[in-house]
């Protein structure tokens, strides 16, 4: 189930950090990649030199290391994590998390994340109840902060009462939880082309087309929000960037190719790009002349590379799942039925159009999923909510995989 996920553990200083040994060794066993930091006070309880040998990799905990800063920043520890679990999580670090306080490597990448937080807190019964703490966690979890635990049961101090970090196999079991429901696909990357291509006639023309890229960027947004690590290769349009995607603006036809081949691999791949099938023969390195008499310049017009159809055919770099759309004026899905055997893709959104229809630069679409098991017609959506549910379809079909055939 965590087959691939990397999760970024966060021991803070109490005595329940020598369970957290444990945590690393489950999640291990089930396929996650586990990297640690540990404040100061972790140190006091568990070695950097166990976590490191039970996570096999490298221990963080200095914010002001320069060797970590160069190669791996606070930014990219949480960049290069699915999920961040915070396991103790002692009432000071819950505390810095609410006030948003950064002042160890621990906090500065919390702060820093657009990736969601697990805790695990663990503390006596009196610090749990405490009205600071109260207020805290309830700051934490209007925040979307996620909680696995405490429960009750006798404490290292000798007391009894709510407070006792939940067993490791507890945490694993939420963890499972949050990715096969919040963010299922974790783990995965998706690479989406967006917008127009602009081709260049001289330095200062270009032909272009009426894509706007709201269709294509909210693709990578719903992607990226179910955990997709996300790549998103557009051409120029208005769109705002979508959080926590990796943005590759490109001009021509040409350079989207060059960018979306250079992603690879990836898992999934969704071209809603409406990338111009042809481009001047010769640009000029200066500008044509008007001329006032004569007849005007022709535009000799060669082919580009079609996108969809290489990451179709890129071998064993190919991604399991490749999308294309079609965008039809007429015979909606008969064209795009015979587009999905043509192009070598899986899936083809099909969608109408027809100026009637005000999709291009419009906020609506019709469209109709056609995949190998027959056409789905959608009704009128939002682009966002065609986003939301090609999103959750490609959740579904990576869930129905057997693993062994991914
Ligand atoms: O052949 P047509 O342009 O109708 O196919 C549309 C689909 O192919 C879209 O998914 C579009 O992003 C993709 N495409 C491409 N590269 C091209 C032309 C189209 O990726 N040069």
């Amino acid at each position: 189930m965590l087959h691939g996920k990397r999760i970024l553990l966060i021991i803070s200083g109490g005595i329940a950090a020598y369970k957290s040994l444990d945590l690393i060794r489950r999640l291990r066993e089930r396929g996650a990649s586990v990297r640690c930091v540990l404040t100061d006070s972790a140190t006091q309880f568990v070695t950097p030199l166990s976590v490191s040998a039970l996570s096999e990799d490298k221990v963080y905990g200095d914010l002001f290391s320069l060797t970590d800063e160069a190669e791996m920043g606070h930014i990219q520890l949480s960049r290069d994590a699915d999920l961040l679990v915070v396991a103790p999580a002692t009432t000071n670090i819950l505390a810095k998390m609410a006030q948003g306080i950064g002042d160890d490597l621990a906090t500065t990448v919390l702060l820093a994340t657009d990736k969601d937080v697990l805790v695990a807190p663990a503390m006596n019964v009196r610090m749990w109840e405490h009205p600071a703490t109260r207020d805290n966690i309830s700051v934490l979890k209007s925040r979307g902060i996620l909680f696995a635990g405490p429960t009750e049961g006798n404490m290292a101090c000798g007391e009894f009462g709510e407070g006792r970090m939940v067993e490791p196999l507890e945490i694993v079991a939420e963890i499972d939880d949050y990715f096969s429901t919040s963010a299922p696909l974790a783990g995965r990357h998706a690479v989406v082309t967006s917008g127009p291509t602009h081709e260049a006639i001289d330095p200062v023309r270009y032909i272009a087309n009426r894509s706007s890229g709201k269709q294509g960027h909210a693709i990578a947004a719903a992607l990226a929000g179910m955990g997709a690590r996300t790549t998103l290769i557009t051409g120029p349009t208005h769109e705002a960037d979508p959080a926590g995607v990796e943005i590759v603006r490109i001009e021509s036809a040409r350079d989207m190719h060059d960018a979306a081949m250079g992603a690879l691999p990836a898992d999934i791949a969704v071209c809603a790009a409406a990338v111009a099938d042809w481009r001047p023969a010769a640009t000029g390195e200066r500008k044509i002349k008007k001329r006032d008499e004569g007849t005007p310049p022709a535009l000799d017009m060669v082919e580009n590379p079609d996108i969809l159809r290489s990451l179709s055919a890129a071998g064993n770099q190919r991604p399991a799942l490749v999308v294309g759309f079609a965008a039809e004026t007429d015979d909606v899905v008969d064209n795009a039925v015979s587009k999905r055997d043509r192009k070598g893709c899986d899936w083809i959104v099909a969608n109408d159009v027809s100026p009637a229809t005000g999709t291009f630069g419009g906020d609506d679409n019709t469209v109709h999923l056609v995949t190998a098991e027959g056409v789905d017609d959608w009704p009128a959506l939002a682009k966002t909510d065609v986003a939301a549910r090609l999103a959750e379809r490609i959740a579904q079909h990576f869930q129905s995989l057997p693993e062994a055939a991914e």
